[in-house]
């Protein structure tokens, strides 16, 4: 069963993250969704698959309504991230999902249609969310052609889609990295298949490093936080990608 773990809390402002099912079917891969609050707004990032739906949707129950949650945020197009569209929309057709607008004429395969969508530009865009706005930051090619992290400058939060993603385990299920050499090595495989370019990765690296960053979220696996954030970056920094078998 997913549960819900609010990761942190300040003035009003909550950010919570649906985190792994260990009772999920062992033939799809374990996700993270995470919902960002503030008074009467909410938004979900990576809302994940129509699969985890209910899952999902019983875990955020005990800390909103889930028919509060009037925006969604998709970091990319894949299944596991969005194809639940069609569910949330109908519980609430009046939603919309911010997504690259490279994607916007994909994803209405998964329910909806581009009234439901947000496109968001290549350059990213802000989005507001009660008092204090988040942002859409590029990372194009990290796996996706067309892809988004979102950075709350609030609480220095980067939510980094499959960017930092370990397929850890069944007994390895913390919330929080613990052991940093221990659990890099479920990333690595994945992140020399799936980011297919050397040259995003630097320039998000470059990207990330300059910003003030407490907790990195990844949609898959444990959460970085502290000095383990600025770690990733420098093992990802250095890690060759793009290339099968090496
Ligand atoms: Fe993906
Ligand atoms: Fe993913």
């Amino acid at each position: 069963m997913k549960k819900a773990h609010v990761i942190y809390q300040q003035d009003g402002r909550r950010w919570v993250a649906i985190a792994r099912d260990p009772d999920k079917r062992a033939c799809v891969i374990d996700t993270n969704e995470y919902l960002i609050s503030d008074g009467d707004e909410a938004l979900l990032a990576d809302p994940g698959g129509s699969e985890v739906f209910p899952a999902v949707f019983a875990a955020l129950s005990e800390v909103i309504d889930p028919l509060r949650i009037r925006r969604l945020f998709a970091s990319h197009q894949d299944p596991d991230v969005i194809s639940s569209l069609g569910l949330w929309l109908d519980c609430n057709p009046q939603l919309k999902c911010y997504v690259s607008w490279l994607w916007s004429d994909f994803i209405p395969h998964f329910g909806g249609s581009d009234q439901s969508l947000i496109a968001l530009p290549d350059q990213g865009m802000d989005l507001p969310l009660g008092r204090r706005p988040l942002r859409a930051m590029p990372a194009h090619y990290l796996h996706s052609p067309g892809n988004f992290h979102l950075y709350d400058p609030t609480a220095s939060i980067l939510f980094s889609g499959d960017v930092g993603a370990a397929l850890l385990p069944a007994d390895q299920n913390e919330l929080f990295v613990a052991d940093f050499d221990r659990h890099i090595r479920h990333a690595e495989a994945f992140h020399r298949r799936w980011m297919g370019s050397a040259e995003a990765k630097r320039d998000w690296c470059q990207r990330a490093a300059a910003l003030p960053l407490d907790m990195l979220c990844p949609q898959h696996g444990a959460i970085y936080r502290g000095a383990d954030v600025m770690r990733f970056i420098n093992w990802f920094d250095a890690l060759p990608v793009g290339a099968i078998g090496r």
